[in-house]
């Protein structure tokens, strides 16, 4: 039995989708989680500035002594190789979403909606191909994450009319499941089943990914067996309050007396570049 808490991290509120799933799964361990709202989005930016910040994010949370590493962003997953050189267990949400998806896909063909970045990296295709044989309709959706960021909700129309727009490739190529590959999506999955209807099955990549690393660390004898811990929360710059609000909902707790901010100054290591 392994106290240390779990670190799980995302460029924002969007990794609490993990955090979700694996209170559910795993209501007694720690989880200290890290948002990197300062330099939120992450998904236009190059590939090795990803690389860069997620190393910053992964030495603050070893640092503060976390037995596993959940990377509960796509991409974070799909553009930061230093995530496989990591000193405890490190999991992405890319292998257990892709394995999942062709699971569940009767057609094999397969919809993957997810940033720029994570898109043009290719990998979470190449892992869902993999699984498939068949190509994957790939849908970059820019605007979702920095809406969800600030609270925008599935309701909203501005949102909906986006999420119609990125889906059309979807719609045009009968796809049969839809990958949510940023885990962003998940707090509007109501939104994609709106527009692309019962027929089609969502994949949460951060759920998957959650019961995959309860699965791993269950094995690993990495699991601890103490009390039910409220969790810490760090971001680099405050969450907008509607933002809050959604991870609120979601988590069914309100985090904010739980809420501390990170100057990232000290994930930088003062490096006034670094923004
Ligand atoms: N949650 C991140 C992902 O899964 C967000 C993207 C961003 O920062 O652009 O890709």
């Amino acid at each position: 039995m392994d106290p240390r808490p779990i670190g799980v991290f995302d460029s924002g509120i969007g990794g609490l989708s993990a955090v979700r799933a694996l209170r559910r799964l795993l209501p007694e361990e720690p989880i200290l989680y890290l948002g990197d709202t300062a330099r939120m989005p992450y998904g236009c930016r190059p590939a090795g500035e990803i690389d860069a910040f997620t190393g910053q994010i992964t030495a603050w949370l070893l640092r503060r002594g976390v037995k596993a590493l959940i990377a509960a962003c796509g991409t974070i997953s799909c553009n930061a190789p230093s995530l496989q050189r990591l000193p405890v267990p490190c999991f992405d949400v890319v292998s257990a979403a892709a394995e999942a998806a062709a699971r569940r896909s009767v057609c094999g063909r397969i919809g993957l909606a997810a940033t720029e970045a994570t898109v043009r990296s290719g990998r979470f295709a190449r892992a869902i191909t993999r699984q498939t044989g068949q190509p994957v309709v790939n849908a970059a959706c820019p605007l979702l994450a920095p809406m969800i960021e600030q609270g925008v909700t599935a309701e909203d129309p501005r949102l909906a009319a986006a999420v119609a727009e990125y889906c059309r490739p979807f719609l045009e190529n009968h796809v049969d499941t839809v990958v949510l590959g940023c885990t962003h999506y998940p707090l509007i999955a109501g939104a994609f089943a709106a527009v692309l209807g019962p027929s089609v099955t969502l994949i949460d990549c951060a759920a998957e990914t959650a019961a995959a690393a309860a699965a791993a660390l269950g094995q690993a004898r990495l699991l601890s067996a103490e009390g039910s811990p409220a969790g810490a929360f760090w971001f680099t710059a405050a969450p907008p309050p509607a933002a809050l609000q959604t991870a609120t909902r979601l988590l069914g707790q309100d985090i904010g007396s739980r809420l501390s901010l990170l100057p990232l100054a000290e994930l930088t290591g003062g490096d006034p570049h670094e923004s």
